[in-house]
């Protein structure tokens, strides 16, 4: 199957199956060793555009949500930013994801009991294993309309499957410029992301020496 003949998401399915199979067998032909063969034409079969991973989740603040002033929680508003990645990366990968690395968040104004909290997740980028989600978050005034951003939110998940063994993910399309100028900011971030990763690894391994 051809990335380009927009598939139904039943032949996709079925061709997801199929590729997985596949990968059994090389796995089965390489001693059991999960990626050790090439997987890239595979994931090419599979591979999605941005599009297609694209979540809007809208919700209505509720006084359960909220601070004593009336203001949507921090903690509420990250775990709403979690979902809604996790359900475009689901999406895209449809495999068992685990979290890996959330960016630096920014509440740039509170949002109101009363208002809507609206998510909108996307994929970025995919790697070997991992991909990259943007969550936008917005409120919108219930008697005006009025929305404006609030946060803007980078996930990084890794597909595992129920063994905790790294799974390889699908290929991302880029077919716009915007998808092409994302995916090239996502890189930027992602070297970021590791050289933090590397520090605190540092960091626990000169703990545990202690
Ligand atoms: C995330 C996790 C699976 C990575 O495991 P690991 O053994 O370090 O894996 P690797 O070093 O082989 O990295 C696997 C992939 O994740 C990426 N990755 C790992 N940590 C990352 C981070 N902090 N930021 C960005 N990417 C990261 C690697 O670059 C690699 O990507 P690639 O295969 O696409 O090139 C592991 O650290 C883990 O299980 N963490 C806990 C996850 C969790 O409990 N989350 C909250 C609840 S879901």
């Amino acid at each position: 199957m051809r990335p380009r003949d927009s598939p139904s998401q039943h032949q996709m399915d079925r061709c997801y199956g199929q590729a997985r199979r596949r990968e059994r067998g090389r796995e089965r032909a390489c001693g059991g060793v999960r990626g050790a063969q090439p997987l890239g034409m595979i994931m090419t079969e599979l591979a999605k555009r941005p599009t297609e991973s694209i979540t809007e989740m809208v919700q209505v603040v509720l006084p359960n949500d909220a601070n004593p002033l009336g203001f949507i929680l921090g903690g509420t508003v990250m775990h709403l930013i979690d979902i809604a990645g996790a359900i475009a990366a689901h999406r895209h990968a449809r495999s068992v994801l685990v979290t890996a690395a959330v960016d630096g968040l920014q509440f740039l104004h509170p949002i109101r009991v009363g208002d809507l909290i609206i998510l909108r997740g996307r994929v970025t980028a995919t790697w070997n294993t991992s991909l990259e989600v943007e969550v936008e978050v917005f409120s919108e005034e219930t008697l005006t309309g009025r929305r404006q951003l609030t946060s803007l939110a980078y996930l990084t998940f890794v597909a595992v499957d129920r063994d905790s063994h790294r799974v390889a993910i699908p290929h991302l399309i880029l077919e716009t410029d915007d998808d092409r100028r994302r995916a090239a900011e996502a890189e930027v971030r992602r070297a970021s992301r590791l050289q933090a990763r590397q520090a605190l690894e540092l960091r626990r391994t000169s703990a545990a020496n202690q």
